[in-house]
């Protein structure tokens, strides 16, 4: 398919067309066990003409739209989203994408990681720092999961390699289950991948990815060493190591 120039900018409305096409695309694109309420992510939007770096919950979150740029203000011409966040003295955190069915396979989701890295550096910059890492996990289908899952595994993999991200490997990130209301739910183990910016992926070595995991659990979920989650996702002797997307994809794939 032929798709004109696609642009990328900010939600500032959360009644935009625009931002509730986006909503939709996300409960369709995404499992419930994956995603927090639609609303918060709205609550973000709304409040975002008001932030000023520093202030709230220190977190600047942004949700960036795309579509061809003739069709801006059409909701039926929503190529993509993504949702994320800088979180001061950490990283920038991505927490969610999704590209509409007709625009896959166009560039779509590698341009708006794209516009994320630099939304991050930017939100950065605001705050006089560097942006060390931007990080994200996902959630890969258990060896038996349906085609389906694995094919859609597959091309979350291959979009963040083409993205420049890289797989953390030898670490299973235990996050609360979000599907359920009060995350009593049995915890998803999630796979992390970052994207190194201002530090280098040889700085990123065993001890500064345990460092890396600790932080997520810390800013993201509130967790410290201690409780079970943290000790669930970094045991003794966990030996992370940073690897290519790719890979991501490989090995537990293959004993399907
Ligand atoms: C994953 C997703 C965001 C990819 O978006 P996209 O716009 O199609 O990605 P791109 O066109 O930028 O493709 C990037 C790379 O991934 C590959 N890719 C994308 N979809 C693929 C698929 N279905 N099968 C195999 N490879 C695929 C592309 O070929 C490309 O690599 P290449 O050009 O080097 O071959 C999209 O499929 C989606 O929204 N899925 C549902 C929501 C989701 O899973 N979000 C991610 C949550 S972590």
């Amino acid at each position: 398919m032929q798709v004109n120039k696609v642009v990328v900018w900010e939600a500032f409305d959360a009644a935009d067309p625009m931002t509730q096409a986006a909503g939709q695309l996300y409960e369709q694109t995404l499992a419930p066990e994956e995603r927090i309420p639609w609303y918060w992510i709205e609550k973000s939007v709304a409040s975002r003409t008001k932030s000023k770096p520093g202030k709230a919950d220190g977190w600047t979150k942004h949700l960036l739209l795309a579509a061809p740029e003739d069709r801006a203000d059409d909701p039926t011409g929503l190529a993509g989203y993504v949702y994320g966040a800088l979180i001061p003295n950490y990283a920038g955190y991505l927490c969610y994408i999704g590209v509409a069915n007709w625009a896959r396979r166009l560039g779509v989701g590698t341009r708006l990681f794209d516009q994320f890295y630099r939304q991050m550096s930017v939100d950065a910059g605001e705050l006089g720092s560097q942006l060390p890492f931007v990080i994200w996990e996902s959630h890969r289908p258990a060896p038996g999961a349906p085609a389906a899952e694995w094919d859609l595994w597959a091309a979350r993999t291959k979009l963040f390699d083409r993205a420049g991200g890289m797989w953390v490997e030898g670490v299973d990130f235990w996050s609360p289950n979000f599907a359920s209301d009060d995350e009593t739910g049995d915890p998803v183990p999630l796979q992390l991948f970052v994207k190194p910016m201002a530090e280098s992926a040889g700085e990123f070595d065993a001890d500064r990815l345990r460092a890396v995991v600790a932080g997520l659990h810390r800013e993201v979920y509130h967790n410290e060493p201690g409780s079970d989650l943290y000790d669930r996702t970094l045991p003794a002797g966990c030996n992370p190591r940073l690897v290519p997307a790719k890979l991501a994809g490989l090995p537990v794939k293959a004993t399907k």
